[in-house]
């Protein structure tokens, strides 16, 4: 183990901030920005070899404030601080930073890697063929690209040590105070198991299985409700009727509905449909949709696209509209090429199992097929990457994720969420000793995503106070068809009109992972 303590004794640096707006950021509220040199490998420090890290603080509205809380949005990847400004009227208060990784800026590399994104059930040699093209991906990166250069070092532990780092640096109590979301929570649960004695106060939302997702050659646990998410939608579909959602208005019951959908996908994996520039198949639409599903604020404009795709109304329109949507946010579209890099270079690192042969990879594709017959496919994609990655993470967490932290640590869950099922919240709970449970009986990716009264009160308690929610408590949620949105929630909760700002949280569809 390393000798932490050494490096935390040590006479913190303080962060110097000064304000950037419309430096980088175009917004109204008032930004400060600063930097902070960390070892580049902790497991090493050698001061001619740091690491910048870049961080954005939004201050408080409230002065004095309580303490600066760190954010992560998950992905891996994505870009935190560019979240952190959007999102910042709603949470107010923060720090986030950026992990750079990338494998290469060469465009025609680049085009390499994107023109083969596939689902593992596209045709027969599918699956080889993307085993074969993420081993050309990894050589591009590792060969003729700039992997080398940081792949080992940044790791989950690492950036857990990153955020002690930024704590020591604040100048403020010592104690870490962190909201993470999506992957978010499994870089929470490690910094919080790492160093239990410096926690305030920690939200996880949105959870992933920490334990599956170092060990498990796959995210097997994550997509665990992605199926029955996908078939919630349509019967709430049909519960909302067609004023709210436009796949109502054809009077079939949600399995008719359903079936149809899937029909569509066997209809797209035969015969791929040009759009633009683009050329829609089946692990586009896929992607696409299962983005949908984590935000129920998008479920009544998935209806009226499943609608105009399948059934035919104003089919050209809505064909274009999705090839815009594709190449502006898809897993493959040019604007998520540095998070997917990102993405491989973090969990591919940290991931320990990897599968030896193609056939130990066909094994684990299955699997993942069998979990979630919606995903399991499409997800291949990613594990072919890090299966044949070729670095591992300088320095990873090998506990249990046991511990009693200084402060309990808050644990929030949907009842039904496609991308982290309750089922990794109640895992991770149970680690965590005296740690609470908020329940949200809502739908979508992460409590963040669904509007409620009640869980915002409960998340205020637990910042303000530590007031834990208690025992067994679910927090009711508007049906996800209601249009009910944050603006609502503030208005109902504190009496205070901030529709403007909670009109923003149309981000979260583009950058909640
Ligand atoms: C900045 O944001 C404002 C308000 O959202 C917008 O009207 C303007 O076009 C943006 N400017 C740039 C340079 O993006
Ligand atoms: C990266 O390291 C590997 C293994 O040491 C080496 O084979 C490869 O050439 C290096 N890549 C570059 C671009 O230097
Ligand atoms: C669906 O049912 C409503 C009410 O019975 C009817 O007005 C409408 O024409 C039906 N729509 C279709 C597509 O059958
Ligand atoms: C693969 O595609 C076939 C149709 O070509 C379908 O019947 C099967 O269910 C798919 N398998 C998985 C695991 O998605
Ligand atoms: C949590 O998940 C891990 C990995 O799937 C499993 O081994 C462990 O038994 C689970 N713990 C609990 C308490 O369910
Ligand atoms: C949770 O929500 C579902 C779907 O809206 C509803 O059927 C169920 O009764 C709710 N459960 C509780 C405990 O309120
Ligand atoms: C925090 O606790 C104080 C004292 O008990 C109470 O007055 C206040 O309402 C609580 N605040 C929140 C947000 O729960
Ligand atoms: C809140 O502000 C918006 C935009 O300025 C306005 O349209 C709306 O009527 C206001 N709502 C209330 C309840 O005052």
């Amino acid at each position: 183990m390393l000798s932490t303590r050494s490096l935390l004794s040590a006479p913190a640096l303080l962060i110097q901030w000064s304000p950037c707006n419309g430096r980088e950021f175009n917004t109204t509220i008032s930004l400060q920005c600063g930097t902070l040199p960390v070892p580049l490998d902790y497991t090493q420090p050698d001061p001619g070899k740091s690491f910048h890290l870049e961080i954005v603080k939004i201050p408080a509205p409230v002065q004095p404030s309580r303490g600066s809380i760190q954010l992560n949005f998950g992905g891996p990847g994505s870009p935190t601080r560019a979240d952190a400004v959007v999102l910042g009227p709603l949470l107010q208060q923060g720090t986030g930073k950026s992990i750079p990784f990338i494998c290469t800026d060469d465009s025609y590399y680049i085009g390499q890697i994107l023109s083969q994104v596939r689902s593992g059930n596209d045709s027969d040699n599918a699956l080889r063929r993307l085993w074969e093209r993420a081993k050309a991906d990894n050589y591009i990166c590792q060969r003729l690209g700039k992997g080398n250069d940081t792949a080992e070092f940044i790791g989950t532990a690492f950036v857990a040590r990153d955020l002690i780092s930024v704590v020591d640096a604040l100048g403020e109590d010592g104690m870490l105070r962190y909201w993470g979301f999506s992957y978010g929570t499994t870089l929470g649960a490690t910094v919080a198991v790492m160093f239990p004695e410096r926690v305030d106060k920690v939200i996880l939302d949105g959870v992933q299985n920490p334990h599956d997702y170092y060990h498990s050659p796959a995210d097997f646990e994550e997509w665990t409700d992605t199926d029955k998410v996908f078939s919630y939608y349509f019967t709430s579909c049909v519960e909302a009727g067609p004023e709210k959602c436009a796949l109502a208005a054809l009077n079939k019951t949600a399995a008719a509905l359903e079936q149809d959908v899937w029909d569509f996908f066997d209809n797209i994996r035969a015969a791929p449909i040009a759009v633009g520039s683009d050329v829609l198949d089946l692990v586009g639409l896929k992607g696409f949709v299962i983005e949908q599903l984590k935000v129920s604020a998008a479920w009544s404009s998935l209806s009226q696209l499943l609608l105009a795709l399948i059934y035919g109304s104003e089919r050209e329109l809505f064909l274009e509209k999705l090839a815009n949507a594709l190449s502006a946010g898809s897993p493959g579209g040019p604007a998520n090429i540095i998070p997917v890099q990102s993405l491989w270079g973090i969990h591919c690192g940290d991931t320990i199992p990897r599968a030896k042969s193609f056939d130990e990879a066909v094994i684990a594709a299955n699997k993942l097929s069998k979990i979630s017959r919606l995903i399991g496919d499409v997800v291949t994609w990613n594990m072919a990457h890090c299966n044949q990655w070729p670095w591992h993470a300088k320095e990873t967490y090998m506990g249990n994720f046991h511990v009693k932290t200084k402060n309990p640590i808050l644990i929030a869950s949907n009842s039904r969420d496609a991308h982290t099922p309750l089922k990794s919240a109640l895992n991770v709970s149970s680690g965590f000793e005296g740690s609470g449970l908020l329940e949200v009986n809502g739908t979508g990716h992460a409590a963040l995503n669904v509007p409620s009264v009640c869980s915002f009160k409960a998340m205020v308690a637990y910042w303000v106070n530590g007031t834990l929610p208690s025992a067994g408590s679910v927090c009711e949620a508007p049906h996800p068809f209601d249009g009910f949105t944050w603006a609502d929630v503030f208005q109902e909760a504190i009496g205070s009109n901030l529709t403007r700002l909670a009109q923003r949280q149309g981000v979260f569809r583009r950058w909640l992972h």
